[in-house]
Parts: structure tokens; sequence; C-alpha cells
């Protein structure tokens, strides 16, 4: 595509207007557009990534003029050859992306027609960019989510391995960062689980509305053409049509809503990532993640650093930031398109790309964890875990349990000044705080006796902890 040098603005009107037909809209105007305004306002070196939607959403597109007789089937034919080599150019990679052709849309259409010649020249019969693109993003959007669920499951599969591995393994739980009672390793992981349990839900009620044709709307207002739509979304395995096309075209609340729910799981991927660097440190040191997953440091020889989870905990951020940039971009918009919405795709697609590959990465890493036992033990022994443990004892045994919060905290005062934990102390010791301790109470104490009381659905206990993987996994099938 050759075109004119951008002229000065003052000298257009004796300049000659451009032949039509040598660009797609060069009819109605009478000078080439300057180079800088090209590149402000093309697409294509972001939008080709959605070639493929773009050629589905065309082929539906004609088969359904040809099934109304507004092409002929002959055109059908021609249409989807052009597009049978046009999809051969681009996975090979010879297909030239020309900045001229603004977006992915004109690019496909104008080789379409220089393939197959008028057919290619029909196919944009009763269809405008506007529906077009909107149709391209939701079919995108809806692949991508499908890639998403895929992988959430396999981070929850190696997840419910290891937790499965650990479920009876003691750690401490925490509450503001101090020790606060046992629980086991797979509880905690399975809290994990649960975060992302809540991420696919969403992703799936995301998909529903993705899933709406635009097509039909043409530019907003609808077509003259005897469409079927109904026949268009069965063919792209759309649940239905969007049913007003003013509403079809300009709004992008799906790419916002997918947007919100990548925020909210790359949330929950940051929590995790925070503990998982924490543990890492060698002054809780409760897990080994696999070396393949940490780098070291180029001037400290000794190091080996986290960067897989604290590079997830950052990417978080840009996720956010694409959820406020959709949001604001779509606040002051009029009805109906506008060009506005082109910029929806940068965020979008850098969202999902975000999540695509931290799920990826962290599916592959947490089978790369490695529990601690030991040093997960060492902690429990620091911090009075079993306090509680303690208190309903006494609350068993007919304190009231405000009471007993009060003994068993002088308790721990004592313990803490002898410098032993809980069950160190000696019964006599005890009993100056509540003479209704009796010998029973060292079995209470222990961590195992701590985890095995909280068997409730919900609950640390090792064999909760196991009954919540069947369930889990029973969902999956
Ligand atoms: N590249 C455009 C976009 O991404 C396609 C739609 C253009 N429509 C228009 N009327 N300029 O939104």
């Amino acid at each position: 595509m050759s075109r004119s040098q951008p002229k000065p603005h003052h000298s257009s009107s004796s300049q000659p207007a451009p032949a039509a037909g040598q660009y797609t809209w060069a009819g109605r105007f009478s000078e080439p557009m300057s180079d800088l305004v090209k590149r402000y306002t093309a697409s294509v070196n972001f939008d080709r990534r959605m070639w493929r939607q773009d050629i589905r959403g065309s082929l539906a597109h004609a088969r359904m003029l040809a099934r109304q007789g507004i092409i002929s089937v002959q055109d059908l034919s021609d249409i989807e050859r052009g597009m049978a080599q046009i999809v051969g150019e681009i996975e090979s990679g010879a297909f030239e992306w020309s900045l001229d052709l603004e977006d992915v849309h004109l690019n496909i259409e104008k080789r379409l027609t220089t393939i197959v010649g008028d057919a290619g020249k029909r196919l944009h019969t009763g269809r405008s960019r506007n529906d077009q693109v909107a149709t391209d993003i939701r079919l995108y959007l809806r692949d991508s989510i499908d890639d998403i669920e895929v992988l959430l499951r396999q981070f929850q599969s190696n997840l419910l391995d290891l937790a499965e591995r650990e479920a009876a393994t003691p750690m401490p739980g925490f509450t503001h960062l101090q020790v606060a009672q046992p629980i086991t390793f797979g509880h905690h992981l399975l809290a994990w689980y649960e975060m992302t349990r809540r991420d696919a839900e969403r992703f799936a009620d995301v998909r529903k509305r993705t899933n709406r044709l635009p097509l039909g709307a043409a530019a907003l207002a609808g077509t003259t053409y005897p469409i079927d739509r109904e026949f268009v979304a069965a063919e792209l395995g759309f649940e239905g049509v969007c049913e007003n096309s003013l509403d079809a075209v300009s709004d992008r609340d799906f790419a916002i809503e997918f947007c919100a729910a990548a925020a909210l799981l790359m949330m929950h991927v940051s929590r995790m990532s925070e503990e998982l660097v924490l543990w890492m440190n060698p002054r809780f040191g409760f897990v080994r993640i696999a070396d393949r997953f940490c780098t070291g440091s180029s001037i400290m020889p000794q190091k080996k650093n986290p960067d897989v989870p604290e590079l997830a905990r950052g990417k978080t951020g840009r996720v956010y930031g694409h959820l406020s940039a959709l949001l604001t971009l779509m606040k002051g918009q009029p009805l109906a398109y506008n060009k506005d919405n082109q910029e929806d795709k940068e965020p979008l697609f850098d969202a999902v790309d975000t999540v695509t590959d931290t799920l990826r990465i962290f599916a592959e890493m947490i089978r790369g964890v490695e529990a601690r036992p030991e040093n997960m033990a060492d902690a429990l022994r620091q911090g009075f875990a079993t306090a509680t443990d303690l208190a309903d004892y006494l609350t068993r045994k007919g304190l009231p349990f405000r009471d007993a919060h009060e003994a068993v905290g002088l308790a721990v005062r004592r313990a803490e000044e002898l410098g032993v934990d809980l069950p160190q102390l000696p019964l006599t010791e005890l009993q100056a705080f509540s003479p209704l301790i009796g010998d029973d109470i060292f079995a209470v104490l222990t961590v195992d006796g701590s985890l095995a009381s909280r068997s409730h659905i919900g609950g640390t206990a090792p064999e909760q902890v196991r009954a919540a993987i069947d369930r889990a996994r029973s969902r999956f099938s």
C-alpha cells in the first residue's frame, strides 16, 4: 500500500482527492491521513492477536449472509477459500501486517479481497467494525477464560496433592503474624484452595455474560438486511445475542468484570506469595522451594531468592491497574461506539497474559514445595499455641469461659517467666491457676490433641482435612 506523503494542512484543498479505493474510506476524504495520526490511531500492532477470532467471526457472518441469500453461495465459497489461505499465511508468518490498514479487521479483509476479489468486498455487508470488534473481543476473552479455568484446575489439583501429603503435619496458625493455634499444613493449603475455588466460580460467571453475540448490531442501529443473528450466535457457540444494538457495540463491562475477577485472583496469589516468601526465609524455614523456581544473586554467592512469588506479588499491581484503567475508560462514554474503546485491548490482553503466566508457573511451583515439619514444630513450641485448648478444657469442667481465659493468661505469664511452654509446667504449678486442672490436661496441651479436637467441617483435625480433600477432588470429576 503506498500512500502520498502527508502535506501541510493549508494546502490540502488545492490537492486532488486520492483515488477512491486507495484506502478504506478514501471516497469521503480529500487528503490522506497524516503519518502521525495513522500511528496514533492504528491498533494492528496489538489487536492482531485476535486474528483467529476475527476470521472465525467473519466466516460465521458470511455463512449467514449466504444462507439468507444476501451473498451468493459462490461468494461464500470464495470467502472460505480466501480465509483458509490467510490462516496459512498468518500461521507461517508470511502475512504482511500493514499499519496503513489500521487494525486486524481491515488487514484481513483487504487481504481477502486481494485473494478472492469481489466476494471479499461483499463480506462486510450488514456488518460494521463496531460489532465486529465487539464480537472478536468476546470470543477472545471466552477462549482465554477457558484456558484460565484449565490452569486453575491444574493448580488446585497440585495443591490438593500437597495438602494430602501434609494433612497431618502440624504447623503454627497465625493471627497478627503471631503464633495463635496449631493447625496442619494441609489445612492451611486448603484455605488457598478455597480462595481459588471462588476465583474459578467468578471466571465461570464472567464467561456467561461474555458469551453473547454483538454481530448484527452493525454500526449502532442494526442493519437493513434480512440477517439471522441466532444462526450466527449458534455458529460461534454464543449462548444468545446482545439484545440492544447500541449496547452491543459500546459496552465493555464484560472486560471490566474479567479484570475484576483477575484482580481478585491475583490478590489471592499475592497473599500466597507473601506466605511463601516468609516461609522460605530461614527464620521460618517452613518450606523449601525447588531450585528451579529460585534465583541467585549476582554479588552474594550464598543467596537463594524467592523471585517467582515476589514477582507474582508485584504483578498483582498491574492487574489492579488494568481494572482501574478499564473502569475509567468507560465512565465518560456516551452511547454508542467511541474510539476510546480501542483502548480496551492492551489492558485486557495484559491482564489475560499476567493471570495465565502466573497460574501456569504457580501450578508447577506448588509441585516443587517441600514442607520442613521440624521447623514448623519448633515454631509451634514457641508461642503457647495450646493456650486456647487449656481455656476450653476449664470451660468444659464448668468454669465460665471468661474466667478460664483469665486463668490461662496468668498461666502463660508464669510459663514465660520460667522460659517453658505450657505442657512443661508441672501439674502443681498449673493447679495454682485452677483447682479444676487434673492430670488429663497434658493430653489436651499436646499439639496432636489440640489438632484432633477440632474435628468438624472446616476444622483443622487431620481427618477433616482429608475429608475436605476428598470433597474437593469429587468436584473435579
Ligand atoms: N480498531 C477498532 C477498535 O479496536 C475497531 C473498531 C473501529 N470502529 C470505528 N468506527 N472506528 O475499537
